[in-house]
């Protein structure tokens, strides 16, 4: 039996699932590392960390290994998106990176709008100037570190900079590449344009290549550390919403994914890559070569439930915090919750707002709070999946991976509210899968993606709309909506009391 290594570099741990030729996982591992956040916005990791832990969770894998290691073929990645790495001459990092959740960069978004013009970067990128993004973080650092910027030769993405201390090799993916608002998406090359106008110099930009390319294999020094074979193939990866496309076998015009991890995202596959979307939704490169996907995206997803249980009942279980919220029904009793707790995505592209519970009621218990901030993400979701409608797209199956894929109550939620149904699948590893399917193909193993998906991957359960909750929450969501308009201003005046 032959295996392949996926690789989930994610923001608050590195995951590695070693996978075998029918696609199950034999072993797994995992390793956290923390977010530096020196400031309200500010949101860093220490590259160095991802090396580390990922080569931790790497021995641990191969040593819990009874096979031979020279049969794992392949390595794959999938990685945060839009982290922004710099690095000096001799490749070592100039600062830590500055992650996918940093807002600090709201001025550099205006000037990239001044400069290039909105209708300009829709054009070259397909998507919109985005405190998240990474060339915001670059102008960021060249206007605030100067005398680091002045010394970065390269710069790359969190999993790209992982890859680069496993093989010794830089380069970029075109998945990772289309989140750096650097990519001519359709041209599938950096823009030069974009470069000359924003006075960037494109020697910083890395090679690209797509991401089932095999890049190298890996480093004796880094094999050596981790107990895996210098032969290992190494392939480039994706980003990690591709890669989590790409593990729910989301390959085809008409598939949808809802994952629900610290952020949460809607996606739908889409066969070409000249559309005009008009920056509603973001509009990447998928994992498989000349496809794309459109994504919309609620920055605090699992990360508002997670904040909620840790501001009230840090010490419970989840599973204990979540018990009795199937007890509150559907619409939370009138209360809504407005998942803006870092601000938002889409469709309301705000730094500065803030979340809200309203209609708090005497008669509410802790259950209808609970129930309250699943809806609300969930609701929050459902303004990508209408775009997605409004553009033409059918969305009536969707297929839920993540946090949000775990608990029974939230998956019938996400059907009632979606109006559509919901798959589960049956050993759903997210973008860590999607990461050891490259690999996999990229071995030669499968000849295409989709075969691979169809070996790999298998459905457990279907959850149906049920017509009269669907109904309550058509009405409830047409209520959400108005949240945003009607509490904008006074969160954005509430700014300056924010740490
Ligand atoms: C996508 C995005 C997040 C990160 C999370 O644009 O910012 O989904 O990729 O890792």
């Amino acid at each position: 039996m032959k295996y392949v290594i996926g690789v989930d570099l994610g923001t608050s741990a590195v995951k590695v699932l070693l996978v075998n030729q029918e696609g199950e996982v034999v072993k797994e591992a995992a390793k956290a590392y923390p977010l530096i956040q020196e400031k309200s916005g500010y949101s860093e990791q220490d590259p160095e960390e991802w090396v580390e832990k990922t080569a931790e969770a790497l021995a641990e894998l191969a040593a819990g290994f009874n096979g031979d290691p020279a049969d794992i073929e392949g390595i794959s990645f999938s990685g945060q998106m839009h982290g922004l790495v710099l690095l000096d001459e001799r490749h070592r990092p100039l600062r830590n990176a500055i992650l996918w959740n940093d807002t600090r960069t709201t001025e550099q978004c205006r000037q990239i709008y001044e400069i290039a013009g909105r209708e300009r970067l829709l054009q070259i990128t397909k998507n919109l100037a985005l405190e998240g993004f990474t060339l915001p973080k670059i102008l960021w650092v060249r206007q605030h570190e100067p005398e680091i910027f002045q010394r970065a030769k390269v710069f790359l993405l969190p999993k790209d900079y992982l890859r680069f201390r496993m093989t010794g090799k830089i380069h970029m993916e075109y998945s990772d590449a289309a989140g750096t608002l650097l990519l001519d998406l359709e041209k599938k090359e950096w823009s030069k344009e974009l470069c000359r106008l924003l006075s960037i110099d494109p020697a910083i930009c890395p090679p690209l290549v797509e991401p089932h390319a095999c890049v190298g294999t890996l480093s004796k020094e880094f094999a050596e550390r981790c107990g895996l074979k210098e032969t290992t193939k190494v392939f480039a990866g994706g980003a990690d919403n591709a890669c989590g496309a790409i593990g729910a076998g989301i390959l085809s015009e008409g598939s949808t994914l809802c994952s629900i991890g610290t952020s949460g995202v809607v996606l739908s596959y889409e066969e070409r890559g000249d559309k005009d979307f008009q920056g509603k939704v973001h509009y990447f490169y998928h994992g498989k070569e000349n496809a794309y996907y459109i994504m919309g995206v609620t920055l605090a997803a699992g990360y508002s439930l997670s904040w909620f249980k840790d501001a009230f009942a840090k010490k419970e279980s989840f599973d204990d915090f979540l018990k009795g919220i199937d007890r509150v029904p559907p619409g939370s009793d009138g209360l809504l919750f407005a998942p803006y707790i870092v601000g938002e995505r889409t469709p309301h592209a705000d730094a500065a707002i803030r979340g809200s519970f309203i209609g708090i009621d005497s008669s509410h218990t802790r259950e209808h709070f609970i129930r309250a901030v699943i809806e609300g993400i969930t609701f929050s979701l459902n303004e990508s999946i209408e775009i997605f409608r409004k553009s033409g797209k059918r969305v009536d199956t969707v297929v839920s991976i993540g946090g949000g894929a775990k608990n029974e109550t939230w998956l019938q939620i996400q059907a009632d509210i979606f109006n559509a149904k919901i798959i589960k699948l049956s050993s759903e590893q997210g973008p860590g899968m999607g990461a050891a399917m490259l690999a996999a193909y990229g071995c030669g193993w499968f000849e295409s993606l989709e075969e691979c998906a169809k070996e790999f991957l298998q459905t457990k359960k279907v959850y149906e709309p049920v017509e009269e909750n669907v109904k309550i929450y058509q009405e409830m969501y047409e209520i959400y909506k108005n949240i945003y308009s009607q509490t904008k201003v006074l969160s954005h005046q509430l700014k300056n009391f924010r740490k």
